[in-house]
C-alpha cells in the first residue's frame, strides 16, 4: 500500500506550498488536484463553451486529455501534449475552475484519475474533496484551514509582490465568495473529514505547518520522516 497523505482546506490556505514542502521533507510526490480542474477550465475556456453550462461542460470535459507527469520531482500538468503548469494560473482560469469543478460529470472523471494516481505511489494529495471522497481510507489527513482575513491578507500580499493590487477588500470578498461556493455545492463539497486533523495556520509560521504534518505522518508510519 502506498503511503497516501491527504490535504484539504479552502482557498488561501497556504495548501498548495505547504504540501510542497511536506512532500520535499517525506522524499514523496506531491499531487496538486486543483491543477486537474484547472486544465479543465483551459480546455473549456479555450472551446468557447461557458463554464456555468452544465451539459456543454460536460460534454467538452469527455474530450479534455489531462495528465499529470513528474519532471524532477516536481508536478507538471498538461493537456495532450501541451504542458499547460504555468497558462492554469490567471485569474480567468481560477474562476472557470471554480465553476467547472462544481458539475458530477467533471468531478467524476477527475476523481476516478486522481484515485489511479494514488494507487501507484506514495503521494501527498491536495485539494478539496481529497480526505471526504478522493481517498476516504488515507491513513493521514490534514484539514488545513485559517482565519478568512488571514487568508486574504496572504493572498493579497502574493499579489502585491507579483505587481498585481487588487484592493484588500476585494480580495477578501472574493475569497468569501469563493468559500462560500466550495462548501456549498451539492457534489463533494469542501468539508473537514471527521477522522482529519485541524491545523489552524492563522498564527502559525509555513515551518511551522510543515513541521505539525511532518510530526502527525511519522507518528502513523512509526519513522523518522
Ligand atoms: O486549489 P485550486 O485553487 O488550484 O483549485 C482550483 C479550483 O478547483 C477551486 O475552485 C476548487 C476546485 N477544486 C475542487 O473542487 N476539488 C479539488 N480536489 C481541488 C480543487
Amino acid at each position: 500500500m502506498p503511503m497516501n497523505i491527504a490535504i484539504d482546506g479552502p482557498v488561501g490556505a497556504g495548501k498548495s506550498s505547504i504540501a510542497d514542502q511536506v512532500a520535499r521533507r517525506l522524499n514523496i510526490l506531491h499531487l496538486d488536484t486543483g491543477a486537474m480542474y484547472r486544465a479543465v477550465a483551459l480546455h473549456v475556456l479555450r472551446s468557447g463553451v461557458n463554464p456555468l453550462d452544465e451539459k456543454a461542460v460536460a460534454a467538452c470535459c469527455e474530450h479534455a486529455d489531462v495528465c499529470v507527469r513528474y519532471v524532477d520531482g516536481a508536478q507538471r500538468t498538461l493537456l495532450g501534449e501541451e504542458d499547460v503548469t504555468a497558462l492554469i494560473r490567471t485569474g480567468e482560469v481560477s474562476a472557470a475552475a471554480s465553476a467547472v469543478s462544481s458539475w458530477p460529470a467533471v468531478r467524476r472523471r477527475m476523481v476516478c484519475m486522481q484515485r489511479e494516481i494514488a494507487k501507484h505511489a506514495d503521494m501527498l494529495i491536495d485539494g478539496r474533496d481529497i480526505g471526504t471522497n478522493v481517498l476516504p481510507e488515507a491513513p493521514v489527513k490534514i484539514y488545513l484551514t485559517a482565519t478568512p482575513e488571514e487568508r486574504a491578507r496572504r493572498r493579497y500580499r502574493q499579489q502585491v509582490e507579483k505587481g498585481e493590487e487588487t484592493p484588500y477588500e476585494q480580495v477578501l470578498a472574493e475569497l468569501n465568495a469563493r468559500d462560500a461556493r466550495d462548501m456549498s455545492r451539492a457534489t463533494d463539497p469542501l468539508r473537514q473529514a471527521e477522522d482529519a486533523v485541524r491545523i489552524d495556520s492563522t498564527d502559525m509560521t509555513p515551518e511551522q505547518v510543515v513541521e505539525a504534518i511532518v510530526r502527525r505522518v511519522e507518528e502513523h508510519y512509526g519513522r523518522k520522516a
